[in-house]
């Protein structure tokens, strides 16, 4: 019997690994354990309850305006232990966290081998988005297995020299938990107070962001709302507490905007599909928006999922606020310019990287997402 142990702490890594958790639970030859880092703890536990997943172990590191200092040295200092106790054949990790990193380091000093789901993102910038670009590079280092999301996140990697049989093409396993979250006949107060007008959904969370940039974009997008009194804006605001300050000081008192507290992923989902348009630094949500053919504008200056932005559904405009508001507006405005972002597609994935990781961890024979499209059609 295998014993895998996965590891995770904030929000989206649960959201991306809960339906791997729960795939790896059916297959006879695998033991599962769960650790979570606590690096989130409202927003994590949310996540956990949705998938009805119970972790063997809890951190718990979580504090109110933690440093990355504090979250590497907790999670270094209490995770030891547990790789020692548990001692598992494989560790699962995801993405770009500070938790991910730390727990590959920690893999790496007790020489337990590490499996790095949505390995391979880039931009090249290490400090944009900061400190992740720094956290899943390293991890690539350190990593014996490399779940790349799609067919340019591995050659990233076999560009950067990893061993091209470590690297397996397997979609984002986000795909597969969407399978699960949208319905036809959803519901929410919020969209019934948004009614027949625009919806904008608005998120917003970045360490590079906060402080000046962020009031940027939040004025940029105050700006635009007033000229069009026809949008309403859901914000779910996460619970940063600097982030709540740069709301608090740009947004408040705007009547066309509801803040309000973070939403489960099911609601999440459906908002992202039902809405006109989305403006974010979010990750996942640049992931995830492709698949409902909503436009996004991606306020950041790089972007690691350039499979959206070639498809044609995100826009990449940066922080500054004159920016933010011209390209706001004309998607407003300016139907076509509108329209052509609006293709359905799933760059990201086809439901079915839960499956394929499994197998490949089973030692079961794989079959590569090809990265082709099927459902690609025009709204
Ligand atoms: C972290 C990740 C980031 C990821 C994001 C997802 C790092 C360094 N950053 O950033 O890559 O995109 O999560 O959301 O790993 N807080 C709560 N309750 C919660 C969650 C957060 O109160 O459930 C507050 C706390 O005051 C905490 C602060 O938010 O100190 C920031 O949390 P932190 O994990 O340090 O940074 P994020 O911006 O959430
Ligand atoms: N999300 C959520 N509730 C919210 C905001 C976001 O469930 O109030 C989900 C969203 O659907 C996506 C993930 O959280 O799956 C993105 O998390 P976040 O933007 O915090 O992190 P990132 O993806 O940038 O690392």
């Amino acid at each position: 019997m295998k014993k895998i142990m996965l590891v995770f702490g904030t929000r989206p890594e649960a959201i991306k690994m809960c339906p791997l958790v729960n795939e790896l639970k059916k297959r006879k030859g695998i033991q599962v354990v769960v650790c979570v880092t606590g690096q989130h703890r409202q927003m994590l536990d949310e996540v956990l309850s949705v998938f009805r997943v119970v972790p063997d172990y809890d951190l718990s590191i979580m504090k109110q305006g933690q440093t990355l200092f504090d979250i590497t040295a907790n999670i270094l200092e209490r995770i030891r232990f547990v790789l020692e106790e548990a001692a598992p054949d494989v560790v699962l990790v995801h993405g770009d966290t500070s938790t991910t990193f730390v727990t590959a380091l920690a893999c790496f000093y007790l020489r337990i081998p590490v499996g790095h789901v949505e390995a391979g993102l880039r931009t090249h910038n290490i400090f944009s988005p900061y400190p992740e670009e720094f956290n899943r590079q390293a991890v690539s280092i350190i990593s014996r297995y490399n779940f790349a999301p799609t067919q340019l996140a591995a050659r990233n990697l076999i560009q950067e020299g990893k061993d091209p049989s470590t690297v397996y093409i397997t979609g984002n396993t986000v795909i597969d938990a969407m399978r699960y979250t949208v319905k036809e006949d959803y519901t929410h107060p919020e969209l019934d107070w948004a009614g027949d007008g625009r919806l904008i959904f608005i998120t917003a969370h970045r360490r590079e962001n906060l402080g000046e940039p962020m009031r940027r974009m939040f004025r940029a997008i105050r700006r635009v709302l007033n000229e069009h009194p026809e949008c309403r804006a859901v914000f779910p605001i996460h619970m940063n507490p600097l982030v709540r300050e740069a709301a608090d000081a740009e947004l408040r008192g705007c009547s066309q905007i509801h803040i309000i507290e973070p939403i489960e992923v099911f609601d999440c989902h459906n908002f992202e599909a039902r809405c006109y348009l989305c403006l974010t630094d979010s990750g996942g949500i640049q992931e995830e928006c492709p698949s409902y053919g909503k436009p996004v504008l991606v306020m950041r200056d790089t972007t690691e999922r350039p499979e959206g932005v070639e498809a044609g559904t995100l826009r990449l405009v940066g922080t500054d606020e004159d920016v933010i508001y011209k390209n706001f507006k004309e998607l407003l405005e300016d139907k076509e310019a509108y329209l052509s972002m609006t293709r359905v597609c799933n760059p990201y994935g086809d439901g079915h990287a839960c499956e394929r990781i499994a197998n490949i961890l089973e030692g079961k024979a794989y079959s590569a997402w090809d990265g082709a499209d099927p459902q690609m059609e025009r709204r």
